[in-house]
């Protein structure tokens, strides 16, 4: 097992170890012995992970006296405030006080709804991040951002509030689709991109599945080399900029490379592009149109393109500049008539320029003519 420790408003660490479920009970009775626990998970996480059979919640019930299951249907559309209610609803009824805790099993929906729920239960309760998906172990359940989406738009309505602590088992992520997949190494690229080419390095000179086929991965992405080093350095990364920046005010946005465009291809395919093909597209197009404007020189824009070609991503965003350029305009991330670009200056270093509005939509359409010519 590895342990991995953040200090922001709060320190708090981060294991990861393969078989850590069904330690789950053992690891977190400490922190809260006398306190009872209700685990949110969704409807698909529940079938794979939860009920009474599963090593988590046997481990879970002979460490703790008091165990609730919350379930909700999985998926996106289910990150409103209504399930925030029924969460809370349920709390309530269950005589949940301060002293309680909360458990997000599965991917970012839940964590960033459990954290939610947790924030503002009884103004405010403890709870526990258990990452299902690869997205979710190396972005969202670290960092302290939760939230739902509004009719208006995602991630509009949330507080930060930080876990007590993350558990990761990989052995979680043998049962993700190759999609899945892609959608969490698209968020471990771009914090290679931003902080740390290793990560990049590494991913680049994976060629092989485990039968030793010399497959692209684009059937099964489950024997990438060296998951938990990745896992570790991505994590690294998130925690450096959090620590530097909690609340966003600068360096914290490092964060969104990639997603100022990626939000806008989200959005404009009415999300059935899924947000980290969104980034991973949105990557490109903001490293391709950084080099056409001389901000940076040739090679970033390759080397992103390759690599996601290599792991079996479809990068045609499908969407012209004047569209992607309207819907990011309309994102939270606006400032004014500026908006915030992040771009590669290099592989493991980013930086973030204002660009004015109007110039939007020629940086996609640089990007589009990169990468579809
Ligand atoms: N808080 C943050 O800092 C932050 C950062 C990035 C993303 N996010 C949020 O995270 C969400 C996306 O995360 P996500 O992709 O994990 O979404 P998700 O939670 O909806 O999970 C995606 C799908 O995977 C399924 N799943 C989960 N674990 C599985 C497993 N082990 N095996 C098989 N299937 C599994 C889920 O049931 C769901 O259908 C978005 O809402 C996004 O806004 C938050
Ligand atoms: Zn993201």
């Amino acid at each position: 097992m590895q342990t991995l420790s953040i200090h922001c408003s709060k320190s708090y660490n981060i294991l990861i170890g393969q078989g850590l479920l069904d330690q789950a009970g053992e690891i977190i009775s400490p922190l809260c012995p006398d306190s009872k626990m209700c685990v949110i998970t969704d409807s698909n996480v529940k079938d794979l992970y939860g009920g009474d059979n599963n090593p988590l919640y046997r481990s879970l019930k002979q460490a703790v006296h008091k165990v609730f299951e919350y379930v909700f249907p999985a998926g996106e559309a289910s990150k409103t405030m209504t399930t925030i209610e029924g969460i809370l609803d349920f709390l309530a009824a269950h005589h949940f006080d301060r002293n309680d805790v909360l458990i997000a099993l599965g991917g970012g929906v839940t964590g960033d709804m459990t954290g939610f729920a947790a924030a503002i239960y009884m103004r405010g309760i403890r709870f526990i991040q258990i990452p299902t998906t690869l997205l979710a172990c190396v972005d969202s359940s670290i960092g302290g951002k939760t939230g739902v989406d509004l009719p208006a738009g995602k991630n509009l309505a949330g507080a930060f509030w930080h876990p007590e602590l993350v558990v990761i088992d990989p052995a979680v992520f043998a049962t993700l689709t190759p999609d899945l997949w892609r959608d969490g190494l698209a968020e471990m690229i771009k914090a290679g991109m931003i902080a740390d080419a290793s990560i990049l390095q590494d991913l680049a000179v994976q060629t092989e599945t485990v039968a030793g086929q010399t497959e692209p991965f684009a059937d099964s992405l489950d024997p990438i080399r060296n998951l938990t080093s990745l896992i570790v350095k991505a994590l690294q990364v998130k925690a450096a900029i959090v620590e530097a920046d909690e609340r966003e005010a600068g360096q914290r946005q490092l964060l969104n490379f990639g997603h100022t465009i990626g939000h806008a291809i989200e959005e404009c395919s009415n999300f059935a592009i899924s947000h980290g093909h969104a980034v991973a597209i949105g990557s490109v197009l903001a490293a391709a149109g950084a080099e056409r404007l001389g901000w940076s020189s040739a090679g970033n824009a390759d080397l992103l393109r390759d690599l996601l070609l290599k792991y079996g991503y479809d990068l045609d965003p499908g969407f012209d500049a004047p569209a992607l350029a309207n819907a990011a305009l309309s994102d939270k991330k606006r400032r004014g008539d500026q908006i915030t670009i992040v771009y590669p200056v290099r592989p493991g270093n980013c930086k973030l320029k204002l660009l004015p509005i109007d110039d939007l939509q020629q940086f996609i359409a640089f990007g589009l003519d990169y990468l579809m010519p």
